[in-house]
């Protein structure tokens, strides 16, 4: 265990900072009208925690999917039947680069959104990435509940989940931030974003990712 390791509690950060002390007026002054966009797999809590956190920071809450929605007025479920998944995929790349020029707010991408290069660099110049990283176990056991995800309705979900995230977690990895979080509830999740936005914006503000852990 390292110096720091000792401070990562769910409440503290690298730095020792605790996220009911914090000035989250000056947070949200410091990312200068970026969003903060949430990207990660299925079932990682993009929508659940983006929505408390942005309450939290007194932003707006957008979920791409269901702009997307909003957009083709239909379901994503039949977008990928009628229309297949590349056609989803080139709505979401348009209905997000268009969110993100309305930010700052809280912006939740889909599970695909941030393997597309021309996601990442609008993202990169318009918002501030943040990855929240969840095991597989606790990540099953959640979308297990829904059956609203076109991906996964297969006769092996085990096996395309698993697919999904060692093909992608070296992308997600790109983002500027990392969360790691197992089941705990949305709110220690939310203190912890809140305090790796504030080690990242108000200490080390640089091209180095940063990544903290929340169990
Ligand atoms: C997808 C994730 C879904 C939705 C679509 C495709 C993916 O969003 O965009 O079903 O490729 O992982 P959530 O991550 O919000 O479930």
């Amino acid at each position: 265990m390292t110096k720091n390791d000792n401070l990562r509690t769910p409440e503290k950060g690298s730095a020792g900072k605790n996220a009911k002390s914090l000035d989250l007026a000056e947070l949200v002054h410091a990312l200068g009208g970026r969003s903060i966009v949430l990207v990660g797999i299925m079932g990682c809590g993009k929508s659940t925690v983006g929505k408390r956190l942005a309450q939290r920071l007194g932003l707006d809450f957008i979920d791409a999917d269901t702009e997307i929605e909003r957009a083709a007025n239909m379901t994503v479920a039949e977008i990928f039947a009628e229309h297949g998944e590349p056609y989803f995929r080139s709505g979401e790349e348009r209905v997000i680069a268009r969110l993100l020029r309305e930010g700052p707010q809280v912006l939740a991408t889909g599970g695909g959104a941030f393997m597309s290069e021309a996601t990442r660099s609008e993202i990169g110049t318009h918002g501030l990435s943040i990855w929240l990283k969840v095991d597989f176990d606790t990540v099953m056991a959640r979308v297990r509940r829904r059956s609203t995800r076109p991906l996964l309705q297969n006769p092996d979900p085990e096996g395309t989940m698993r697919k999904l995230m060692a093909d992608r977690e070296p992308v997600y990895g790109k983002a500027a931030l990392t969360v790691v979080s197992k089941d705990v509830p949305h709110e220690a999740v939310v203190d912890q974003i809140v305090v790796t936005l504030a080690d990242y914006l108000f200490d080390s503000e640089d091209t180095t990712a940063s990544q903290t852990s929340v169990t």
